[in-house]
This record gives structure tokens, C-alpha cells and sequence, in this order.
């Protein structure tokens, strides 16, 4: 059984998008995971086909009716109720490698991509929806964000990535940064691959890469780092440091 994901949005046209090229397309050609959207305006029930209204209370832009979203996501929910119901909304938590995960695990999802000033709150109140942001940015609509969380999901599925291992040692998995990658040539503008990781040593090379990736972190997330817990600084030649303040 396959991997299915059901996106609700204004604007089908944009899926499968950039996930019908390279490791997802292949993997939607294979069946690995099934793709379909829902056309929330099919759900509107006036002549107008409305699906928006002013905001309550005043101000810019319009909100997305209450009504309609909830026939649209009823809808969906009575046909895949298994599949978690996710909102793609700047209110929402933030997305993360650990809610990835569990997402990949599971049989699928379903996803409605918010538009225009947002969503009647009142939605989220009378429906079991979890609403997700993709970081401290506002995009013109959750569309590019959920195209992001099934990317993310979708290469972590059996039989997406060529090699198992690589969905182990990457950046997040112990929320840390990834450690940085070299390859040919040797040399480059003057600059060398470093010598510990052409020494054959792995366990030299496993500790370089375990003080590299917690520098990066440090230096690069502090926020990360603070949830990793402050381990004893390492430089990544090996030499241990004192801890600031
Ligand atoms: N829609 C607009 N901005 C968004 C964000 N940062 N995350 C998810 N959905 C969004």
C-alpha cells in the first residue's frame, strides 16, 4: 500500500510540481506514493463559487470561510480517515525533522494549503486539524509549504533514497547539524580536503565529524545547540575547549 497524500488547495494546478521531477517524481511513477488534490472551491455552495469573505473586526486582505474549508475537509477526512489532517498556516507550529518522521511512518496525509490573510479560526476549533508553518516567513500561500513537508516526507519513504544510511547521519537527527562534505579534486583554489578524512582512520573520522558538526551548530544554531545540551566543547582537531561563560 502506498504512501498517500491528499492536498486541498485552490490552486491543483501547482501539484505535483517540483515533486514530479527527480527522487519523488521517480518514486510517484512507482507508486511508492500516491498523489490527490481537492479543489476547495468545489465546495462552495453560493453562485459566485465564494470561498473568502472580509476580515471580522476589520482590516486588510480576505479570510477563508469556515464553512466552505470544513465541507472540503469533511469531505476528505470521511474517505482517508486515517491520514492526519494537517493546515499550512504561518500560525502553525513549526515544522520539524521529528514531525517528518512520524508523518513518513504513518499511511500518508492530508493537507490544507491556506491563502490570503488566513483561516476562519473557527475551523480549527470544530475540526481535529493540526496547523504547521515551515519557518518565520510569510509565503503568498501554504501551497510552496506543503510541496516542502511532502518533499521532506517522501524521500525519508522505503525505496526513495538510494542509500538507506543516508537519511540516518543527516542534519536534525540528533538536532544537530549535518557535518560538512568534501569531495574531488583534492585541491581546489589552493584549498585542501581536510587530512582526517583521507586517513582511512573511520573512528578518526566519526570523531571529526561529531566535533564539526557540533561547532556548526554552535556557531551556525545556537538554538539547536541549546536543545542538543551544552556538551563539553571539541574543536575539530580533536582538542577539547574551555566552555564560555
Ligand atoms: N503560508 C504562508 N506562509 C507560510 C509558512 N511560513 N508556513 C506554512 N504555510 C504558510
Amino acid at each position: 500500500m502506498s504512501w498517500n497524500a491528499t492536498v486541498l488547495t485552490l490552486y491543483p494546478e501547482m501539484f505535483p510540481g517540483p515533486l514530479g521531477v527527480s527522487l519523488a517524481g521517480r518514486a510517484l511513477g512507482e507508486g511508492l506514493w500516491a498523489l490527490e488534490t481537492v479543489q476547495i472551491r468545489d465546495f462552495a455552495t453560493d453562485k459566485h463559487r465564494s470561498v473568502d469573505d472580509t476580515p471580522a473586526g476589520g482590516g486588510a486582505g480576505m479570510v477563508m470561510r469556515a464553512d466552505v474549508l470544513a465541507a472540503a475537509v469533511d469531505d476528505v477526512l470521511q474517505r482517508r480517515p486515517e491520514a492526519p489532517m494537517l493546515a499550512m498556516t504561518p500560525r502553525g507550529t513549526t515544522l520539524t525533522q521529528t514531525l517528518v518522521r512520524d508523518l513518513a511512518t504513518g499511511p500518508g496525509l492530508s493537507v490544507l494549503c491556506g491563502r490570503f490573510e488566513g483561516i476562519d479560526e473557527r475551523l480549527f476549533e470544530a475540526r481535529p486539524i493540526i496547523p504547521v508553518s515551515i519557518g518565520d516567513y510569510v509565503l503568498s500561500g501554504g501551497e510552496t509549504a506543503a510541496i516542502t513537508l511532502l518533499d521532506a516526507c517522501i524521500r525519508l519513504l522505503p525505496g526513495v533514497m538510494g542509500a538507506p544510511s543516508s537519511g540516518e547521519e543527516e542534519s536534525f537527527e540528533a538536532d544537530l547539524l549535518e557535518y560538512p562534505h568534501y569531495t574531488r579534486p583534492y585541491e581546489w583554489e589552493g584549498r585542501t580536503i581536510p587530512e582526517v578524512l583521507r586517513s582511512g582512520d573511520h573512528a578518526k573520522i566519526a570523531a571529526w565529524r561529531k566535533a564539526r558538526a557540533e561547532a556548526d551548530t554552535r556557531s551556525r544554531r545556537p538554538d539547536l545547540m541549546e536543545r542538543h545540551g551544552d556538551a563539553p566543547r571539541q574543536s575539530p582537531s580533536g582538542a577539547r575547549q574551555e566552555n564560555e561563560g
